[in-house]
């Protein structure tokens, strides 16, 4: 078995502060990794599952998903993907959201994920006991929820919305005259705000990888960088969203870094995304946004904890075990599928959010509000 890292995380959630632990496999050797990449690829083959990765993992299981028939995508797509998938197994590689999502769309199919303790801050810093009195105290709003919450949490609301397509749905419902009570991600929820001038009430959550970046640092990057563009994903504080010259989830900032112009990027996601923007742009020069400086308390690696947990040796472990499958149950499934499907069928309506390869591209992309 392999061996692991702890690390402990905290999270100033609305309520106390929040604490988990994150364990951290250690990398395989060489040799070892080859070895489970064979078994792990005549697994998936032999039991008809496929992999579906987020664009934070490992580049092992980002490669394994692509060349096994599976998928290599934003959240959005992972969860389409997922659904229309004719394999009986899912094998998610990312986040307990995203494996919860895929069992609520599709109930009878076998849901794996590597470690079912990769949560997400968000998660953890919107529990039902205290986001549900929130939203009772406004009746007269429309809940929109970020996916990065719990099925209990999306059951309770009436949209769901991904970073590829929030500020679609919210500017639809604003257009109806809806008034939003949003969760729980701030400095989504801002940008989405002034991005569709609707009347939103915020929750207080964040992200602890994007609430890192840093706007001073990253001004003075761009100074070393003249000729350098910036990508950001709107879960970064609003300073740094207003450095951007494009904001979007992870497809958009993929897309954005194959067709825009610019040799040089500056990168303010998740760094799990280098492999990605690296390997379909091998000529172009990719920088990581700041996360340390005279502006920072603590030095951040930019890279979210929780997806670091799904790895080579874990993935192999589920597979031949079904040992970590996920479970909702279906009444929860019911309704919290409910404000999912919502989301799917307004994104495919639109077309805007859509794609049917591994590596093509997804969520709109919006354009930055700052100065280029
Ligand atoms: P995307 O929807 O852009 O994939 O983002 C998910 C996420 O967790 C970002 O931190
Ligand atoms: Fe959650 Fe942030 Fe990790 Fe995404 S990067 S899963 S928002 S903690």
């Amino acid at each position: 078995m392999s061996s692991y890292v702890n690390v402990e995380y905290e999270q100033p959630g609305r309520c106390d502060m929040r604490h988990a632990w994150a364990r951290i496999p250690e990398e395989p050797s060489q040799s070892r990794r080859a070895q489970l990449k064979e078994m792990i690829r005549n697994e998936l083959q032999r039991q008809n599952a496929v992999l579906v990765s987020h664009y934070y993992v490992h580049p092992d299981l980002q490669d394994m998903a692509e060349s096994c028939g599976g998928l290599v995508a934003d959240s959005l797509e992972m969860a389409r993907f997922g659904k229309n998938h004719e394999a009986r197994t899912l094998v998610v590689a990312g986040v307990r959201f995203m494996g919860e999502t895929a069992k609520i769309l599709s109930n009878e199919k076998t849901v794996l994920m590597p470690s079912l303790d990769a949560t997400c801050s968000l998660d953890l810093g919107c529990p039902l006991e205290d986001f549900g009195p929130f939203c009772d105290q406004h009746p007269e709003r429309e809940v929109v929820v970020y996916a990065n919450t719990s099925a209990e949490v999306k059951a309770r609301a009436h949209w769901v919305v991904t970073s590829g397509c929030a500020v679609d749905i919210v500017a639809h419902l604003h257009q109806q005259g809806k008034k939003i009570l949003w969760g729980p991600d701030k400095h989504l929820g801002h940008y989405v705000q002034q991005q569709t001038g609707a009347d939103m009430l915020l929750w207080e959550g964040s992200c602890v990888v994007h609430d890192e970046f840093k706007a001073q640092e990253l001004q003075a990057l761009k100074v070393q960088h003249p000729e350098a563009d910036v990508l950001v994903h709107p879960e970064s504080p609003a300073a740094v969203i207003a450095l951007a010259d494009v904001v979007g989830s992870t497809s958009a900032i993929l897309q954005a870094a194959r067709q825009r112009s610019a040799q040089t990027f500056i990168v303010a996601t998740d760094n799990g995304m280098m492999h990605r923007l690296r390997g379909q742009n091998p000529h172009k020069t990719f920088l990581e946004a700041p996360t340390a400086g005279t502006s920072a308390t603590c030095r951040s690696c930019a890279h979210c904890p929780w997806m670091a947990m799904n790895g080579l040796e874990n993935l192999f472990h589920v597979l031949t075990t079904h040992g970590n499958a996920i479970q909702v149950p279906p009444e929860l499934a019911r309704r919290a599928r409910i404000p999912i499907q919502r989301m799917l069928d307004f994104t495919a309506a639109r077309g805007s959010s859509s794609h049917s390869g591994a590596s093509n591209v997804g969520g709109g992309i919006v354009p930055g509000i700052g100065a280029a």
